[in-house]
């Protein structure tokens, strides 16, 4: 016998890919034949077969919500470095555990520029897309400017419904750059509907007591915040700027070394 690779029988090879079975009708040659040779009792072929193809299966179905998400950069909650951070390890496994999203609480991360904020967002986020959750990251620019788009078609309604079709919607670098009226009554629209509907995830440099500085309405920064701080974990992240520090130790600022 020459060591020809097996084949599949034409009609299973049809019929595998009319069930779409594509992992089973890749990995069935090889195995009919492992099967075979090692003595295999049926059903252990059978179990590897369906094994596979689920395993094929949750890994496509993880790329497709990895993709909606629409994370800028992939960071991983392996990356983050407590020892650095003033995050708490009992609040980091809280958070890593991912029961706030399935409980429909909030996450609030507060914190001067580059101590993680945007890190630990979208690494919860990642970890929540391998967990199974539907994720969805917008700068809050980007939120408002999608919003506003809906405003135009009258479609804002529809917008938030697909939104809250997610598990958790992140909405980093709330207050960046101030809100006009409109824009801010559509960010209170979309923490309204997720409110005990929907997790929420989100960060900003500033405390909530300076929310008004960016929020002109007063009634709506309340309500706001009021929905927002309901069922929240509110996370400070303090200290100097990580890229501050990595700057430093690459030696690519003027600041002085002691
Ligand atoms: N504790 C940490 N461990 C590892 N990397 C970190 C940590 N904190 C921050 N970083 C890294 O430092 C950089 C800046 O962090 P990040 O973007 O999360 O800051 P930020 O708080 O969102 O800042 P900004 O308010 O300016 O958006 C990123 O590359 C991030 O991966
Ligand atoms: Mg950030």
């Amino acid at each position: 016998m020459s060591g020809a690779a097996p084949v599949l029988a034409p009609d299973l090879v049809d019929g595998l890919r009319r069930l779409k079975l594509a992992a089973m009708r890749t990995l069935a040659p090889e195995l009919l034949l492992t099967a075979k040779t090692q003595r295999w009792a049926p059903e252990e072929l059978l179990r590897t077969l369906v094994e596979a193809e689920i395993a094929a299966r949750d890994a496509s179905n993880a790329r497709t919500r990895l993709k909606s998400a629409a994370f800028p950069v992939i960071k991983t909650l392996d990356e983050f470095d407590l020892t650095v951070s003033s995050v708490s390890n009992a609040s980091f496994d809280y958070l890593a555990s991912l029961e706030w999203i399935t409980a429909k609480e909030n996450l609030c991360l507060v914190g001067p520029a580059g101590t993680g904020k945007s890190h630990l967002l979208v690494a919860l986020g990642v970890a929540a897309v391998h967990a199974g959750h539907r994720v969805r990251y917008f700068t809050a620019a980007e939120l408002v400017e999608t919003l506003y788009r809906g405003l135009a078609d009258n479609s804002v309604g529809r917008v938030i419904d697909t939104l809250l079709r997610n598990d958790v919607i992140l909405i980093d670098e709330v207050g960046f750059a101030p809100l006009d009226d409109t824009g801010a009554q559509l960010l209170f629209r979309v923490v309204a509907a997720a409110y005990e509907r929907r997790a929420l995830g989100i960060a900003s440099h500033w405390p909530f007591e300076s929310w008004g500085r960016f929020l002109p309405e007063h009634t709506t920064a309340v309500s706001l915040l009021d929905r927002l701080l309901h069922h929240a974990n509110t996370v400070i992240t303090d200290g100097e700027s990580y890229r501050m520090r990595e700057a430093r130790a690459k030696g690519g600022t003027t600041t002085k070394k002691r």
